[in-house]
């Protein structure tokens, strides 16, 4: 997987990192390198000048041989120049080769004017394999130059250092990488397996598999999306299955009249000896069953341009009580074949609704319907409009058979019903309290219900009062 992404912030870590490493163990060795030299330095010149002093004091060849004893060291080569540059005296490791070098180089010293002792680093490109340090000191008695005392001090033990401390730096920077490699990798493993998980979930998702959602880890930016994946594989399931009903509804929902259609066309065309009265009877099955295809596919046409926002709504001032009687009026026939009465009722005579009439009616309507269907014989339905607060309100009260509080919830979803069987030649599809809500959720009311199995049912409409 050369483009997973904890392959890439691993790179691009490990790059960071070695950068750091790289340039502080420099730096940390470039400070360290420093301090050793300026050491050496310093003791070469406290050195110089301490000799230089103590021969002072006492300028005799006891005291000098002394000062020589003293530095009999393999890596000090210790010189008394007179004050013509002849040596006096050296010390055992002092290599004669080098006495004209010497000299050369104290006269360039003393030919520039600088406090002593002057301190010099001498490096290879005059012959040594290491670097050295050089000082001199003159040598004052009585305010008169004596001499001068020189030291040659090479610097081995320092770079014996040295190279320890670059083996120290370099074994500390490995380390620091390797633990810093691992850790990162576990780091931006664990980081980086939830999104994998999230990236399998959403294949799943899109094959059409939602049982293996990933679990919701923590509170940080990864957490939320999965969480959001989540949500939206919850809404997609939903989607899929509510489109699955939906189809499943229409199809139950059409083959019913088209098999009543189908067989009673059938019994018209081959029952040349029908009798009048059956021929009658036939034809209004068929018409019956074609009627109630319509209102389905109408209840159909009207609900989806509804959700999808394609009805707009044209609002007017109109007069609340003649348009609901005239709407009750046009189901006289239907209460008068169930026996179910119906009034209408108000509290006040010129209440002004501001709606689309059409609509409304439309919604009103399917209320009333449901209310005569859902009504025995000798029921009672009341249709009342009353002004509340800011709102008017239209209520429509029967005495029916009721719905069970556990369906109350659900009665408004698309092909609900409560009887499930969906057989009942006396239902209707579901459609109509989906219809009901957009209308009146396009009009910014609400429309609610208080039901009662047994006792009746309480549909309430409320918009808002335009006056
Ligand atoms: N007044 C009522 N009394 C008792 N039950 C009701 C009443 N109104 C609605 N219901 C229940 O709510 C369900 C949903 O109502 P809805 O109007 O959406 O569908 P429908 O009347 O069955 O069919 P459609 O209105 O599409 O012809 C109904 O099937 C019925 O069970
Ligand atoms: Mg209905």
């Amino acid at each position: 997987m050369k483009n997973r992404f904890s392959t890439k912030i691993t790179t691009f870590v490990i790059v960071i990192l070695l950068f750091v490493i790289i340039t502080m163990v420099y730096a940390s060795y470039l400070i360290s390198e420093n301090f050793y030299k300026e050491n050496l330095r310093n003791d070469v010149e406290h050195r110089l000048r301490s000799h230089a002093i103590a021969i002072e004091h006492q300028f005799d060849l006891p005291t000098i041989n002394h000062v020589f004893l003293m530095e009999q060291k393999e890596d000090v080569h210790l010189g008394l120049f007179d004050q013509n540059l002849q040596l006096i005296l050296q010390s055992d490791s002092l290599d004669d080769e080098w006495v004209d070098t010497y000299r050369e180089w104290i006269k360039d010293q003393l030919a520039v004017e600088h406090p002593f002792p002057i301190i010099d680093d001498v490096h290879t490109g005059i012959g040594f394999h290491i670097p050295h340090i050089w000082g001199v000191h003159p040598i004052v008695t009585q305010g008169e130059i004596q001499g001068y005392l020189f030291m040659d001090q090479d610097t081995e033990k320092f770079e014996a250092t040295k190279a320890k401390l670059i083996q120290l730096f370099g074994i500390m920077g490995i380390i620091t990488f390797i633990i810093g490699f691992f850790l990162l990798m576990y780091l931006t493993n664990k980081m980086s397996r939830p999104l994998r998980e999230m990236g399998r979930a959403t294949t799943e998702i899109a094959n059409g598999n939602f049982e293996n959602i990933p679990k919701e880890s923590g509170s940080d930016e990864v957490g939320q999306l999965a969480r959001d994946i989540k949500s939206m594989a919850h809404q997609l399931k939903e989607y899929r299955d509510s489109r699955q009903q939906f189809i499943s509804h229409i199809s139950h929902d059409l083959r019913t009249p088209i098999t009543y259609i189908k067989g009673y066309s059938a019994i018209l065309k081959d029952s040349a000896d029908l009798k009048e009265e059956e021929r009658i009877r036939t034809v209004e099955v068929i018409y019956n069953e074609a009627t109630r295809m319509e209102h389905l596919v109408q209840d159909l046409f009207q609900l989806s341009k509804l959700e999808e926002g394609r009805i707009g709504i044209q609002k007017e001032k109109f007069q609340a009580l003649p348009w609901l009687s005239q709407l009750i009026e046009s189901r006289t026939m239907q209460l008068e074949k169930k026996n179910v009465t119906l009034k209408l009722r108000s509290n006040q005579e010129d209440i002004v609704l501001f709606a689309d009439e059409f609509h409304l009616s439309k919604a009103v309507v399917n209320l009333v319907e449901n209310s005569i269907r859902y009504c025995q014989s000798g029921d009672e339905i009341e249709v009342a409009v009353f002004k509340e607060g800011k709102q008017v309100c239209i209520n429509i009260t029967d005495t029916g058979i009721g719905i069970p509080e556990a369906d109350i919830p659900h009665i408004w979803d698309r092909f609900y019903r409560v009887d499930k069987a969906r057989t009942s030649h006396s239902g209707g599809s579901g459609l109509g309290l989906a219809i009901v809500k957009q209308i009146i959720e396009l009009h910014n009311g609400t429309v609610t219900v208080q039901s009662q199995v047994g006792v009746g049912t309480t549909f309430s409409l409320c918009l808002p009062d335009s006056t």
